[in-house]
């Protein structure tokens, strides 16, 4: 998950026949590649599907770039008028995405499961009015001073992104992803109204169209909060970051699966205190529905050698 492919050289070697990145997630025969090379080098039970959250803002008529070592740079807000009239032309805009997903799940081994995904509304939303990454005070400050405004951005999200769920269902994603990356810092009353309520409207939307793939939320950064997340929005499984605590995962368990939430430091430090956490987050959750992941994305200079440990521990025991 999360820019994962930097950490392998084959990827690194891949991705530098593309012109730009955003070429690269459009490209099916590419991305196809990029995201079946994990698979042939790991033995993980499922892929997701190589593009970006930012590809949505894209599709509705936004510019998104982005700058080698800057991170994502988009550009003015399209009217929210416009955004609304290309609401199911954008998940058509995305249909290479669908195009990467049939071709991987052609190659892909029967056994493994290939997951879609989507930003959720709220973290897609901090990109598009920021400009790019950020400590979003002036998104969370405009959740108050223009809550019409954001709200109906939002809804053209929500939206959007139903439609685009419901095509990478169609085109072989066979459990849908919410990734709401910037859950952190939000009252409780904002996390109703800007989380909450949007996943539950984009999985009504999906269930109403028929598509019955199951969903995970990652409402990272949520803290306690996750507790009323699971119980309001129909997620199958949650996914959990680094700071999750034992307790909490285990009183999630009793109604939906759980996945997370190793930290990616630690990945990437390794040796003997790797070892000893994998054997606690296995003894905390591995009696109930448990997909073992990480609390968040790996870091690029991870060592493939840590990443193989964790396989040894967690596939085989060792
Ligand atoms: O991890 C994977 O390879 C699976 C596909 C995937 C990507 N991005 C590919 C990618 C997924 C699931 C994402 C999600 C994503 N993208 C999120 C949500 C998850 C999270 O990280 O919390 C967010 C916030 C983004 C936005 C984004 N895309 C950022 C902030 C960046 C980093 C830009 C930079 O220069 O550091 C990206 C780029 C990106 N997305 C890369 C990949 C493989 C790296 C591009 C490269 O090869 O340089």
């Amino acid at each position: 998950m999360r820019q994962a492919g930097r950490y392998l050289p084959e990827y690194r070697a891949l991705r530098a026949t593309a012109p730009d990145f955003i070429s690269f997630c459009l490209n099916p025969e590419m991305a196809a590649e990029a995201t079946l090379q994990p698979m042939r080098r790991f033995e993980f039970s499922a892929a997701i599907v190589f593009a970006d959250i930012l590809l949505l803002p894209k599709a509705l008529g936004q510019d998104v770039r982005f700058e080698v070592g800057e991170g994502p740079k988009l550009g003015a807000l399209p009217s929210l008028e416009r955004m609304r009239d290309r609401i199911e032309g954008a998940a058509g805009a995305l249909g290479n995405i669908g195009e990467t997903l049939g071709r991987v799940r052609e190659k892909l081994d029967p056994s493994k499961v290939l997951i879609g995904f989507a930003g959720a509304p709220w973290t897609v939303a901090t990109y598009m009015i920021e400009g790019g990454s950020s400590d979003r005070v002036a998104v969370r400050t405009y959740a108050y001073t223009h809550a019409k405004a954001l709200d109906e951005l939002i809804d053209i999200l929500v939206d959007a992104t139903a439609h685009y769920l419901v095509m990478q269902a169609r085109s072989g994603a066979q459990v849908l992803k919410l990734f709401e990356s910037w859950a952190e810092g939000l009252p409780e009353d904002l996390f109703e109204r800007l989380v909450i309520g949007p996943h539950a409207r984009i999985i009504a939307q999906v269930r109403a169209a028929g598509v019955t793939a199951p969903f995970i939320g990652f409402p990272r950064g949520a803290g306690a909060l996750v507790q009323s997340y699971a119980q309001k929005v129909a997620v199958q499984a949650v996914a959990l970051d680094v700071q999750a605590s034992a307790a909490m995962g285990q009183a999630l368990q009793k109604t939906v699966a759980i996945q997370g939430a190793l930290d990616p430091l630690l990945l990437r430090a390794g040796g003997k205190a790797l070892d000893v956490r994998l054997d606690q987050l296995l003894a905390q959750w591995g009696q109930g529905p448990y997909i073992f992941n990480l609390g968040h994305g790996i870091l690029p200079d991870t060592p493939i050698a840590h990443v193989e440990q964790v396989l040894a521990r967690v596939v085989h025991g060792q």
